[in-house]
Formats: C-alpha cells, structure tokens, sequence
C-alpha cells in the first residue's frame, strides 16, 4: 500500500492538531488560559471560608471581631460570592470557546480531507474501502474534535487545579501539604502503565469500528444481490458479528480502566483519611488553625478528582491517537498521479491525435503486466475499435488515455504531447468518457447529462440524448428529463443507462470520446442508430470504442484485436477479414454464415 505512510507523518499529532487551528489559536490560547483562572478561582471559597471561620466563627474573638468588625465580614461574603459568580461567566464563555474552535477545526479537516479523497487516483480507490473512508470522515474525525473541545480541556482542568492547589497547601502548611501529596506521583505510575495496556485497545476499536461500517455500506449499496440471493439473514448474521465484535472490544476497551481503576480510587480515597489523621494530630498540638483545616478539607476534592481524572483523560487521548492515525493518512496521503510540476496549461481542443508508443502496464498490487508493448496511432477523428474477449486488457488500455493509471513503460501522446506532461485537468477535459459499469447520480436526467458541463441548456441535453438514441424514452417518462433517477440509476434499465452515460460523455462536446462497452446492453436497431449518430456529430472528435459486436467494430477506421495483454491483430474491417485470424473467426461466429459469404459481405462494404 502505498497510500499508508503509517508513523511517518512529517507533523507529531498534536502539532498536527496545532496547524488545523489556524485562525483560532489565539482564541483557544485564551480559552486555556480562561480554564486555568477559572480553576484557581476554586480556591477563592475555601481561602474566604476559612477566613471567615477563623475571624468570626472559631477562636475566643470570634464574636468580638464580627460586632467590632463586621464590615470586613460582609467584604469578605462578598467577595466570596462575586468570584463565585465571576468563576461561572469564565466557565460559560469558555466552554463555548471550546466548542467553537473545535467545531472549526471539524470543519476546516473534514472539507481537507474530502478535498484529498476528490483528488485521490485510481490505486486510492482500490486500496480504501468505502465504508473505511467513511469511517475517518465520521468518527474518527469526531475524536478529534472531542480532544480539542474537552481532552486538551481536562487536562488543563486537571493540571491547574492540582497545581494551584498544592502551592495553596504549602503555602498554608507545607508539612501538611507534603504528607497530602507525596503519593500523587503514584497515580502518574498507574496511569502510564494503564496507557501501555489501553492504547492497543483502541487501535483496535478503530478497525472494528471501521469494519462494522464497511459491512453496513456495502450490505446497502448492495441490497440488490442480497435479496436476490435471498441473503437477508447471512447479512443480518454478518453484520450482527461485527456489531457484537464492537460491543465486545468496546466493553473490553473499558474494562482494562477497571483494572487500574481501584488503586487510583484508593489513593484518593486515602487522602481524607491522611487528613483527618495527620490533620487532626496538626490541630491538637496547634500547628495548624481551624480556618487552615477548613481550608485544605474544602479542598481535597480538588487534588483527588484530577487524580481520578487521569484515567478518562488517557483514555479519551488515547482514543484521539488511534482517531487521528487514521485522519492524518488521508491528510497526507499523496495522489501518485497528479500535475507534474512543470505541468503545460492546455485549455484549448485537442485536435485529437492518440499514440500509444511502445506501452506496457502493470497494476500495482498485480501480479503481471496486463498490457505489452502496445504501440498504435489514431490520426484526429477517426474511430478506433477495440475487441478481445473478456480480461484481455481493453479497459485498462483505454483507462490509460485520461491518465487513471500511468504505463509502466513507454508513453502516451495525445496531438503529439505525451500526456503526463499536461495539466491532469485539461487532458482530462477533453475526453468524454463512458465507462464499462455505469454510475449515475441520483438526480434527474438532465442533471446527469449535463454532469460535466452545468452551463449548457435543456436544448443541448435534448440534442445529446438524441445523439445517444435516449431522447425516445426519456420523453416516455412522466417527467421527461426532470426524473429523478435514483442512486446509481436505480429505475432506469440497463441499456437505458448506458444511453444516458454515452449523453453524458458527449454532452462535453470531447476532443476524444472513450466508449468502453457502451451499447452492450442496447438492442441492436438502437445501437445502429448510436452508430449513425455518432458519424454526424457537430463537432469533431476522435473515438475510441471498446465492442464486442462486429455491427459496431466493422465500420471503424482502425480495429485493434487484443489478446493477453498483446496487440495481435490491427487494421480495417477487411485487412483483418483477409489475415483469417481472430477477428474473422468473430466475424463467423456472429454472423453464422459461412466464409464465402463472410468474404462477400466484406466486399459490399
Ligand atoms: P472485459 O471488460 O471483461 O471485456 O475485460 P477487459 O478487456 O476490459 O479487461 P480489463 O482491462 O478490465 O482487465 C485486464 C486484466 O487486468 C484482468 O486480468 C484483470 O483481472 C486485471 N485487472 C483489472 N483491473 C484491475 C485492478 O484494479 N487491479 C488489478 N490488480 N488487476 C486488475
Ligand atoms: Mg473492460
């Protein structure tokens, strides 16, 4: 696969994180800063509180100092309630700086991303499945935003509190500060053993994820040949596999917290305890005042909840590691063919001249070249027709013209340039395409016939489905051309499709028109009437036209027969009737007469 550069990415993930909130950074810089105050406003109510106790409610002065002094009583009430209240408007401002820049961030990778998949070749395709790409759109993507709108949050949440508070103990008592925090760093120890055990997990949760989607989107796209082979319940039974799969992996996922879970519930349990005792012992040989004990009871919670907090935090972040892998393969995945860098700008019409020179090709995940050594030239214009039986390498052939995928050896030249050397676009452009299985939006006629040209108007749709021999049944349905076909062409037949997509390729009014297989499934009045058609056009264009059919193939200039990947017989209709090779045997077979009359008919023509 040459799409995973798995671990190499050239950015860490949080740096990586970092570049995709540009725009927002200094908002959510503020946002973190807006957490820490807003967390060491904690410790204002216990700091007021034990005040309060120690001026007004404990000690022999107590009712001396609130008659004498109650005016600093009612400042310090006061001002416990208004960084109360102010501590509240941080936390609501914040919580929506949090959720606006990761909303942002959202959108700014998902668009990325799907620009990257638009812009991907054909080996991308064939590598990622559906369900898969889906999976990094969706999901994964969501654990990014989730650690950019409450991880990084927790942790700072966590950190500060944990900070503000430890310096407030050893500001207040540090002997009792020391004897409070002197386990925490064991919490650190459990929670890093509890990441080694969990971050596999949910690597594997991923792909779970990823494949209970992959079944779903292919068990649907695909309903047709499930209930036509009667397969609803093996489906349901697959599916519910993978579904119990990531119920099962999910519920393992949350187990392994439960393994560690106690130690660290232990340890913040034990503080209370610690202070009670040791506490206890401080404020009966006086070293420490009631207020102080006030204080630092008030404020346990705030030193055991990020402890315990560790493990959701590692958890969610480990979530994002095994998320954020998977988003940023796409992210820097790089399409193979693409503009080469000194790529030419061709915005004008071909005149439509194609040379193979010499091309061998090879998949990349094949195990054998599927072309050799094919060299041939179609002069602006003409038609060139190319037969072979069944995986001999026709549409591969052709899918080397729009530079879908690149030989392996020699070039291909449209008007004389080779083709890697233009603008991917451009070349692309000009060739209409039909392709071998047709996919058809689910949108009206129209809409899909005028798919790669939006700017022309309903006459020329009409114009092009006539060429296409459409124009008779689209004016028999109930719309006309507003029908809504649906996805992939659902309602429409077969051939009617294919009439479509030929429309389609025309409606580009292309340099060259590539036909792979177009009128297979077309009747063979109707594809005489294509054939026809498509000597008339009003504009020029050379044709490439895959057929199985000698009805199409004998009026072509040029015929190509290709056997395993060879060119083996090349000429008209009559230099290949007269070898006696291949084609003359088609010619036999699907005319069923014998070869005085084969010879006959190729003399009328
Ligand atoms: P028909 O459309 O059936 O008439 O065949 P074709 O002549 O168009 O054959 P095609 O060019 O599609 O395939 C030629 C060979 O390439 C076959 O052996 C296929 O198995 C193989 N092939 C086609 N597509 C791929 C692909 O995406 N990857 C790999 N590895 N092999 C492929
Ligand atoms: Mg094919």
């Amino acid at each position: 696969m040459n799409y995973t550069n798995i671990g190499n990415f050239p950015k860490t993930k949080l740096q990586w994180l970092w570049e995709n909130m540009k725009g927002s950074r200094g908002i959510y810089i503020a946002g973190m800063l807006g957490t820490i105050v807003y967390n060491v406003l904690q410790l204002t109510v216990p700091y007021y509180s034990g005040k309060i106790v120690d001026l007004f409610l404990s000690g022999a002065d107590a009712r001396e100092n609130l008659r004498t002094n109650s005016n600093l009583f009612y400042h310090l009430l006061i001002c416990m309630v208004g960084f109360t209240v102010l501590r509240g408007v941080i936390v609501y401002v914040d919580c929506m700086v949090y959720e606006h820049v990761s909303q942002t961030v959202l959108y700014r990778v998902r668009n990325f991303l799907y620009d990257k998949i638009q812009r991907q070749d054909m080996t991308f395709y064939s590598t990622y499945r559906t369900g898969d790409l889906m999976t990094r759109v969706t999901g994964d993507l969501d654990a990014v935003r989730h650690m950019v709108a409450w991880v990084i949050r927790m942790v700072i949440e966590s950190f500060s509190l944990f900070g503000a508070v430890a310096i407030y103990f050893f500001y207040m008592n540090w002997k009792m500060a020391l004897c409070l925090l002197i386990i925490s760093p064991l919490v650190f120890f459990i929670i890093y053993l509890f990441k080694n055990k969990v971050a596999p997990m949910h690597a594997k949760l991923r792909e779970k994820l990823a494949q209970m989607n992959t079944y779903a989107q292919e068990n649907i796209s695909g309903n047709r040949v499930v209930k036509a082979f009667a397969r609803e319940d093996y489906e349901i039974k697959k599916f519910d596999q993978a579904n119990r799969d990531y119920a099962d992996t999910n519920k393992a996922t949350g187990m392994v917290w439960l393994k560690f879970f106690p130690y660290v519930e232990g340890i913040a349990d034990l503080l209370p305890v610690v202070m009670l005792a040791v506490g206890g012992v401080f404020l009966i040989r006086g070293e420490m005042s009631m207020g102080d004990y006030v204080a630092f009871s008030g404020l346990i919670w705030a030193i055991a909840n990020p402890m315990r907090q560790m493990g959701n935090i590692m958890n969610e972040f480990q979530r994002f590691s095994a998320a954020s892998q998977k988003v940023m393969e796409i992210y820097y995945s790089q399409a193979k063919i693409k503009d080469a860098e000194d790529a030419v700008a061709h915005p004008e019409r071909f005149d439509g001249k194609i040379e193979f020179r010499d091309v061998s090709f090879q998949y990349e995940d094949g195990d054998l070249p599927v072309l050799h050594d094919i060299s041939f030239t179609v002069q602006p214009n003409e038609t060139i027709a190319i037969m072979g039986e069944t995986g001999c390498g026709k549409t591969s052939l052709i899918n080397l013209i729009p530079r879908f995928y690149e030989p392996t050896k020699g070039e291909v030249l449209i008007d004389d340039i080779p083709i890697e050397t233009l603008k991917l676009a451009d070349l692309r452009k000009q060739i209409g395409l039909a392709t071998q299985d047709v996919l058809l939006y689910s949108d009206t006629i129209e809409g899909n016939i005028a798919y790669g040209d939006s700017s022309i108007d309903q006459k020329e749709v009409e114009k092009f489905a006539k060429y296409s021999a459409a124009s008779d049944f689209i004016s028999k349905m109930p719309e006309g051309y507003d029908t809504v076909v649906g996805e992939r062409g659902v309602g429409l037949s077969g051939g009617q499709k294919q009439r479509i997509s030929l429309a389609r390729a025309l409606a580009v009014k292309p340099s060259i028109l590539v036909l792979d297989d177009t009128t297979s499934a077309v009747d063979m009045e109707t594809e005489k009437q294509i054939q026809e058609s498509l000597k008339h056009l009003d504009f020029p264009c050379t044709k490439v036209i895959i057929a199985q059919r000698i009805s199409t193939t004998k009026e072509a200039d040029k015929i190509l027969v290709l056997q395993d990947g060879h060119i083996t017989e090349a000429g008209s209709h009559e230099e290949l009737l007269a070898k006696k090779g291949y084609y003359y045997e088609l010619v036999r077979l699907q005319t069923g007469i014998d070869d005085a009359v084969v010879e006959n008919s190729a003399n009328e023509e």
